[in-house]
C-alpha cells in the first residue's frame, strides 16, 4: 500500500516531511512521481486532475486537503472508493474571525475612509446601523461563525438543508424557508459546499430577495456566484457591496472588474486556510484506518456531495 500527495499549486516539502513523520511505515510519495500507481490505495488531494482517480485501480480512500471536496471529481471514482474531508477547529476560527472583521470593516466603513484618505478628505460618518448577519450554510464552518458573531453583539440568523437548533440563532431550512431568511438581512455569507444544488445561487433573484443595503459575503466558493449578476446589483444600487474570497477562476485573472470596483473587496482564497500543524494527525488517522478498513474520521456523504 502506498499514498499518494497531489495537493497541487504549492510547495509541499514540509508537509511531506510531517506526514512521514507521522505514519512512518508507510511509502509516501508525490504526484506526478510514482513508481507503482497499482499500489496507490489513499491520495491526499487538492485540485488534483480529473484524470487521477482512472489511473489508479486499487484506489480506497481519497482525502481532501481541505474542507470542500468540489475540487475532486467525485463522479470519476468508482463505487468502492471512499471520501474524506478535513473539520478542523482552528480552521473554523480562522473562518469565524475572517467574516467578523469584514462585517466590521463595512459596518465602521473602513472602505470609504480609506477612499477618502487617498484624497486627503475628512469626512466623518457614524458607523453603519444595521446589525442583521444571515449565514447561508451552517455546518463546521457556518456554527461557529454564527457563534462567533453572536458573541459580538449581531444578531445571527441561519440557513442550512435541515432544521437546526443553535443558541441565539434563528434557525431557517430548505428552500420555502430561504425567502424569509433572506428578508432584513444587512450582510449575507456564503458557506455552502458546491454542489448542484448551491452552483449559481448567488444570482439575481436571491439578490432582488435582499434588502437594498446588503453586503455579500462569499467564502464559500467561486461558482455559487453569478459573477455578472452581482456587478448589475452592485451598479444598479440593489446591494451595498460584495466581500469576495472565491472566484470561478482562481487566480482572478488580472482584467477581471472585481478588482477596481468601488464597492467589492477582493482577497485571494485566504479566509480559511488549511494549517498543516493541526490537520496531519487527522489524515495519519485516515491512513491508519485505510489499512485496517476501519470507519475514517470525517467521511463525506457522496449522496449529498459533502
Ligand atoms: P459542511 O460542514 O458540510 O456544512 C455545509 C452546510 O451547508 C450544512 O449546514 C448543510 O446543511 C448546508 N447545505 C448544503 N447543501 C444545502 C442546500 N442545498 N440547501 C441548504 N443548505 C445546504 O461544510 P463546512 O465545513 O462548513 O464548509 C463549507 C464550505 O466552505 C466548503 O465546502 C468550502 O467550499 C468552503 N470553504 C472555504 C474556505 C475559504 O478559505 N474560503 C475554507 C474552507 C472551506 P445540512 O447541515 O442540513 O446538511
Ligand atoms: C478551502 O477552500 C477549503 O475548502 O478548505
Amino acid at each position: 500500500m502506498s499514498v499518494l500527495v497531489c495537493v497541487t499549486g504549492r510547495n509541499n516539502d514540509k508537509l511531506m516531511a510531517k506526514l512521514s513523520d507521522a505514519i512512518p511505515d508507510v511509502k509516501i510519495e508525490q504526484w506526478p512521481y510514482c513508481e507503482d500507481l497499482s499500489s496507490v490505495q489513499f491520495v491526499l488531494a487538492w485540485n488534483a486532475p480529473d484524470n487521477l482517480w482512472q489511473q489508479l485501480p486499487n484506489l480506497k480512500v481519497v482525502q481532501s486537503y481541505g474542507a470542500g471536496v468540489d475540487g475532486i471529481a467525485l463522479d470519476k471514482l468508482k463505487p468502492c472508493v471512499s471520501v474524506a474531508r478535513i473539520v478542523d477547529q482552528k480552521l473554523s476560527v480562522d473562518m469565524a474571525e475572517y467574516v467578523l472583521s469584514h462585517v466590521l470593516a463595512n459596518k465602521l466603513r473602513h472602505r470609504e475612509y480609506a477612499a477618502n484618505q487617498s484624497e486627503g478628505y475628512w469626512k466623518p460618518r457614524r458607523a453603519m446601523g444595521g446589525n442583521e448577519v444571515g449565514i447561508l450554510g451552517l455546518g463546521e464552518l457556518g456554527k461557529v461563525t454564527a457563534e462567533v458573531l453572536v458573541r459580538h453583539g449581531f444578531s445571527v440568523r441561519g440557513w442550512s438543508r435541515t432544521q437546526k437548533d443553535l443558541p441565539k440563532v434563528a434557525c431557517y431550512a430548505g428552500e420555502n424557508q430561504l425567502e424569509t431568511f433572506l428578508s432584513e438581512i444587512d450582510y449575507l455569507v456564503c458557506l455552502l459546499p458546491l454542489t448542484q444544488q448551491t452552483k449559481g445561487m448567488l444570482n439575481a433573484k436571491l439578490f432582488s430577495l435582499l434588502p437594498a443595503n446588503c453586503v455579500v459575503i462569499n467564502v464559500a466558493r467561486g461558482q455559487h456566484l453569478v459573477e455578472e449578476d452581482l456587478l448589475a446589483a452592485l451598479d444598479n444600487n440593489k446591494l451595498g457591496g460584495a466581500v469576495l474570497d472565491v472566484f470561478s477562476t482562481e487566480p482572478l485573472p488580472e482584467n477581471h472588474p472585481f478588482w477596481s470596483h468601488s464597492k467589492v473587496t477582493v482577497t485571494p482564497h485566504v479566509a480559511a486556510v488549511t494549517n498543516m500543524d493541526t490537520v496531519i494527525a487527522q489524515i495519519a488517522a485516515n491512513v491508519n484506518a485505510c489499512l485496517d478498513d476501519t470507519p475514517l474520521e470525517n467521511q463525506v456523504n457522496l449522496s449529498k456531495g459533502y
